[in-house]
């Protein structure tokens, strides 16, 4: 008999027909009532077992964790908590789980210690929610770009090229570190090496996907991306998954508008289609707030941040409004921002989560950052020292969009690169579209790690990828 998800089960109303369902065992009462979970939804199915027609050796596996199939009838529950329960007629126990090893069990772990057990950790609830959303989440981005009218372009992730100019890259090798070949200045010698030049994984795909803007019009990279910094923060990854998008015959505002539409859509679309797991994922947050001082707490619950962001106007304000905004701030009056704040400064994070937390309560779209700290390739405004760039940063994670204009300029963006220390060589073919049929295009990119923790509430990036890879760490 075909095995029936339970979130259908969960939808049926009662059944003559008998039916089969398997999961893991989450706990079993009374020598009577068996819950278990498919992880096709956060709920539960209730398995009423009839002691005497099972086997002592099977009742005896029945232990958390345990994987299970069972045939039964589905019946109005007598109980409350659930509206139907399966009524077994027959059990089998397909894989038990020493309950003595086991290290999930259904008392309340710490993240930490679920972090070890990343292997497992999908059999929690919390993280079970999260990676449902997740789905949900990513599922969303396409849906919206396709609505809009994006075409996907899939990027390479073995790349020559340092988009972002900050150095922090993985390389990729085939050479043998036990007998690098050298040349004759006595370097290694990237010519023997297999792409015949230094390669390595991508920090981002946006520069294939201004390539291919300036032909399908509007695309969206949607990939695995790389860097090699070592902060050892609760937002940075070494590995993570990056949205952007390129649209040509368009400029900042357009981009702006496309980011904060972007944000809203998924937004909205998980509230629509993963109510059950926010639910959870608010209350798991509520319980985790009351071991915070107030101050620490969030004001509004998970749900009501999510409509909030997809209700409101975005607020924008300039990198200079910023500046002066945090030099007349209390914290800085008071000498309480670890770093300084002066123009010119690449904004911390605390003073980003000031500006939104404390001073807007909500998403802020700064634009116009001075160009120094700023990637080679984003637009020169008029002024001479900002660029045509856009930030989002939103409550609780700081920046989760970043974007700009892109200069479009030939002779601009060479000066750019002389300026930036970039070869033309090496970017050679990114100049090209700017000599054949340039035109004014942007883009942006948004991590999707931040932007499932902003969505599930969920505080350390590391909890929101299925296996994170941080400095010191890639287990699993
Ligand atoms: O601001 P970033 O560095 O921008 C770019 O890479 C551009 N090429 C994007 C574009 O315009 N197409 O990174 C974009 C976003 C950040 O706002 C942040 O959300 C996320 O990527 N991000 C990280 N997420 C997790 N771990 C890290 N180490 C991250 N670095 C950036
Ligand atoms: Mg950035």
């Amino acid at each position: 008999m075909e095995r029936q998800r339970i979130v259908k089960v969960l939808e049926t109303p009662t059944s003559e027909k008998s039916l089969t369902v398997c999961g893991w065992v989450r706990t079993f009462r009374n020598d009577r009532f068996l819950a278990i979970n498919d992880g096709s939804t956060l709920n539960n199915l209730q398995l009423v077992i009839q002691r005497d027609e099972f086997k002592d050796d099977v009742l005896k596996q029945l232990n958390t964790g345990a994987a299970v199939e069972a045939v039964g009838v589905l019946v109005e529950s007598q109980g409350g908590g659930q509206a139907v329960e399966l009524q077994v007629v027959e059990l089998k126990v397909l894989g038990g789980a020493d309950p003595d090893e086991f290290p999930i069990q259904m008392k309340k772990h710490s993240l930490e210690f679920l972090r070890e057990k990343a292997h497992l950790r999908f059999r929690t609830n919390t993280f079970a929610a999260v990676f449902r959303v997740r789905h949900l989440l990513q599922f969303a981005v396409h849906k919206f770009f396709h609505e809009a009218g994006f075409f996907q372009i899939h990027t390479p992730i073995i790349t020559g090229s340092d988009a972002e100019g900050a150095g922090e890259m993985f390389k990729v090798t085939t050479l043998d570190f036990d007998e690098l070949p050298k040349n004759e200045k006595g370097k290694v010698d990237f010519e023997k090496d297999f792409f015949g030049k230094p390669s390595n994984l991508t920090v981002s795909g946006q520069l294939e996907a201004e390539l291919a803007a300036m032909a399908l019009g509007q695309v969206y990279t949607f990939g695995p991306t790389f860097r090699a910094e070592n902060s050892n923060t609760s937002r940075h990854l070494a590995e993570f998954w990056m949205i952007e998008p390129e649209i040509a015959f368009a400029d900042l505002k357009d981009d702006m508008k496309l980011a904060e539409d972007c944000l809203k859509y998924v937004l909205a679309y998980v509230m629509e289609h993963g109510e059950d797991d926010l639910v959870f994922l608010e209350n798991r947050e509520k319980q985790a707030e009351k071991q915070l001082p107030e101050k620490d707490r969030n004001a509004h619950s998970l749900r009501e941040r999510l409509s909030n962001v997809v209700e409101s106007e975005f607020v924008h304000m300039t990198y200079t409004e910023v500046i002066n905004t945090l030099r007349n701030s209390k914290p800085f009056k008071k000498k309480k921002f670890k770093f300084p704040v002066e123009w010119g400064i690449d904004l911390q994070s605390e003073h980003e989560r000031w500006l939104v937390e404390k001073h807007v309560g909500g998403p802020v779209i700064v634009t116009d950052y001075p160009a120094e700290i700023k990637a080679f390739y984003m637009r020169a405004n008029d002024d001479g020292k900002t660029v045509a760039a856009m930030d989002v940063l939103v409550p609780g994670i700081g920046e989760l969009i970043g974007g700009s204009q892109r200069e479009e300029r030939l002779d601009v963006l060479k000066k750019k690169c002389a300026d930036f220390n970039i070869p033309e060589e090496h970017v050679w073919w990114y100049l090209e579209t700017r000599k054949f049929g340039s035109a004014k295009h942007c883009g942006f990119g948004m991590g999707f790690e931040r932007l499932v923790m902003y969505c599930t509430g969920m505080t350390n990036i590391r909890d929101v990828i299925p296996f994170p890879r941080t400095p010191m760490s890639a287990e699993f």
